[in-house]
């Protein structure tokens, strides 16, 4: 039966006690400061919580979790974690986790209308029409396997497209870390699908996604970029360059 929200609070404090009991400063030690190494991305699904699949304790993870684990560019709550976990607490890596039988992903692939939540499941349909010839081709019912592992290949993708990300890994080429795995709730483990947007993605990423940062004034890498006075902004395609030819001053 499910506890009580008075048992909830009663569990809290024989949690903290034993907390103390072993290590009396434990609290005033975490209230302190936090720096944890990694930002857990997760779907909302009660059956995987962050800390608990990775033995990892307070302070170690910082979490956001939405329905089906996506990065949606626009949705101002996930892009404010992802700026302060990246640029103040400088996580090392970032972990996007999907998970078998996501409700989310199910729903996605059915035309069942379930009101508001309809669009943010569309974002799944997107992936799935992207990948449609692949799924298509697939037994029905192991299909949602494959949408909920390329869904998180996608929103790794997401990430990478990011002016956040963007930013961090012309400062540093490939820190934070990208992840993209998945819980498997028949076995507990956690799979790593060795995402790396870098590879997968370079040439269409560079033409369209990429960002520069006149500011920073570097291109991962490589030395410092020199400026000249004719030089416009320019879109790396493939080996060449497309230049951007500066607007013409006003008479
Ligand atoms: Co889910």
């Amino acid at each position: 039966m499910a506890l009580s929200t008075e048992e909830l609070l009663a569990n809290n404090r024989s949690w903290a006690a034993s907390v103390k009991r072993k290590n009396k400063n434990f609290f005033e030690d975490l209230a302190a400061k936090q720096s944890p190494e990694y930002l857990w991305i997760g779907c909302s699904d009660s059956r995987i919580p962050p800390n608990e699949v990775t033995k990892t304790g307070p302070g170690e993870m910082f979490i956001h979790r939405n329905v089906a684990n996506l990065i949606v560019h626009t949705d101002m709550n996930l892009m404010s974690v992802l700026q302060y976990a990246v640029e103040i607490l400088k996580v090392k890596h970032v972990i996007i986790c999907g998970h078998y039988g996501c409700g989310g992903v199910l729903s996605s692939m059915q035309n069942a209308s379930h009101g508001l939540i309809d669009k943010w499941l569309r974002n799944i349909k997107d992936v799935y029409r992207l990948h449609r010839k692949e799924l298509n081709l697939i037994d029905p019912t192991v299909r949602a396997n494959r949408l909920v592992e390329l869904n998180v290949i996608e929103q790794v993708y997401n990430l990478y497209k990011t002016s956040i990300i963007q930013r961090a890994w012309q400062k540093t080429p490939n820190t934070p870390e990208l992840h993209g795995w998945i819980y498997d709730m028949h076995s507990g483990l956690l799979h790593d699908l060795q995402v790396n947007p870098k590879a997968a993605y370079a040439e269409e990423f560079d033409q369209i996604y990429r960002l520069d940062f006149p500011d920073l004034n570097t291109v991962a890498g490589t030395k410092p970029v020199e400026k000249s006075a004719t030089s416009g902004n320019s879109v790396a395609a493939g080996t060449g360059k497309i230049r951007i030819e500066p607007l013409p001053k006003k008479k």
